[in-house]
């Protein structure tokens, strides 16, 4: 390869790395506001004088305000781009967490903290699509998942910064400090380019060609070859909602959606929020040992997703799914039988029912927790695909919405082992979905993995396509 084609491929690697790094900041908004909230809420609690229904108000609110953002952006996205519903994300974003942060009582408390949650339905709807019609299809998972490694260093950072301002009870802090990831995303995305793919939607070939050259080796051929592949798969403006009724999309939305719950009702939201009060059951009654055990969950779910970076775009969606789900389900059941076992009694249970715990976050994070996000940006038609990627995503706000609700209820029904044998019985069922359901799409251009669905819809493919 000459020595220019091999600058240029550089250079094009380092843009299209730098759009996804800034746009998957998107994802820190969201896992920071995650991780915070638990903390927070300790000294806000006492603060407001809440009783449980208020508290659960407070907690509530983000992922109402979520759906209704992600629903929101699915539509705009189409309309007004990609790269401008990131931007408005940061922007409300920043309102929301000032305005948590000055709260003079729980109302204003409770409507900043929709705010906030409209701000992370925007950008979990949007970033992830940017990203995914930015990249080239060899990196897409990798670049993609960089929205979930943002999900976990934002849970992280929230868990650090809650222990930094514990002994202070400094719970607007914790709530304000939410708009330096904001600032960052909204500063770095005045500076991307728009999404390739949708400004050939919207009509303006000319500048997708611009930001084409900037992003792939700069070759007219290889650009010329891109372009019409996008146009080839577009064969009308955005569609309307209508168009999600299509069988093709349909047999799409069947996976995004599907794994939107399945993500959820596995309960990887009950450990990310009440990981503290699990080890408590376990029989460890210090506090440092649930700061311990949170931190843990936050640097497992950190590495582990690392790791998941780089074996996406090899070992492929799939395998890393099957891995991940078969983990997170033993591990589910270990941690019943831990449970069961010694009622919490034993010092042996406690360390099962721990290490079950750390390997129930490993797994999710090397395989459901990036792949939906993934999979949901890169599975749908390009005329549809924002619209139908914010479906996915209201989905799964929903769902962590009504799992964190009823976790509780769930041991007071179930008791603590059948609680976690509930979620167990789902992974096993998760397992069965991706297997006869979740396409291979490593690899693939987002152009093609369209005809994997309708081949479905046509019949020819009654098993998944494998690359
Ligand atoms: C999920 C979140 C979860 C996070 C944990 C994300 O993929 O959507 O609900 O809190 O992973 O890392």
């Amino acid at each position: 390869m000459s020595d220019g084609l091999e600058a240029s491929r550089r250079r094009a690697r380092r843009n299209v790395v730098l759009t996804a790094a800034i746009a998957g900041l998107g994802g820190l908004l969201f896992g920071y506001d995650t991780g915070v909230i638990a903390g927070a809420l300790l000294f806000i609690k006492g603060d407001f004088d809440l009783g449980s229904f208020a508290q659960g108000l407070v907690v509530a609110a983000v992922p109402i305000g979520a759906v209704a953002g992600a629903g929101f952006a699915g539509p705009a996205a189409d309309r007004y781009g990609r790269r401008l519903m990131i931007l408005l994300a940061a922007a409300v974003f920043i309102v929301g967490a000032l305005a948590s942060a000055a709260a003079p009582g729980v109302e204003v408390l409770v409507a900043a903290r929709i705010v906030i949650g409209v701000a992370i339905g925007l950008a979990s709807a949007a970033a992830p699509v940017y990203i995914s019609e930015m990249a080239p299809p060899e990196s897409r998972g990798r670049l993609v998942s960089f929205f979930q490694l943002a999900v976990t260093i934002g849970i992280l950072v929230a868990y650090l910064v809650g222990l930094a301002f514990d002994h202070t009870e400094g719970w607007r802090w914790m709530l304000g400090l939410g708009c330096v990831p904001a600032l960052a995303l909204g500063f770095g995305m005045l500076r991307m380019p728009q999404s390739p793919r949708w400004l050939v939607m919207s009509g303006d070939d000319f500048a997708a060609r611009a930001t084409l050259a900037k992003i792939r080796v700069d070759d007219p051929d290889t650009i010329d070859r891109e372009l019409e592949e996008i146009k080839d798969s577009l064969d009308e403006k955005p569609g309307a909602w209508s168009e999600l009724l299509q069988p093709v999309v349909k047999a799409a939305l069947v996976v995004g959606v599907g794994l939107a719950i399945l993500q959820q009702v596995t309960g990887i939201n009950t450990v990310i929020y009440y990981a503290p009060t699990i080890v408590e059951f376990t029989g460890v009654d210090s506090s440092a040992g649930s700061i311990l055990a949170a931190v843990g969950v936050g640097v497992i779910n950190v590495g582990m997703t690392l790791l998941a970076l780089r074996l996406l775009d090899r070992a492929g969606r799939r395998t890393l799914l099957f891995i991940g789900v078969s983990g997170m389900s033993i591990s589910l059941f270990a941690l019943g039988a831990a449970f069961k076992v010694s009622g919490g009694d034993s010092t042996i249970a406690s360390v099962i029912a721990i290490v079950s715990l750390m390997a129930y976050v490993a797994s999710f994070a090397v395989s459901l927790g990036p792949i939906f996000w993934l999979l949901n940006a890169e599975i749908y038609p390009l005329s549809v695909r924002s619209k139908a990627a914010g479906v996915g995503t209201m989905a799964n706000w929903t769902f962590n919405f009504i799992v964190s609700l009823t976790f509780l209820l769930l041991i007071e029904a179930l008791g603590r082992s059948g609680a976690f044998w509930f979620y167990g019985v789902i992974g096993l069922f998760t397992l069965a979905f991706c297997w006869k359901l979740v396409p291979e799409t490593k690899g693939k251009r987002l152009e093609d993995i369209e005809a994997i669905f309708q081949a479905r819809v046509d019949g020819q493919a009654p098993a998944p396509p494998s690359t």
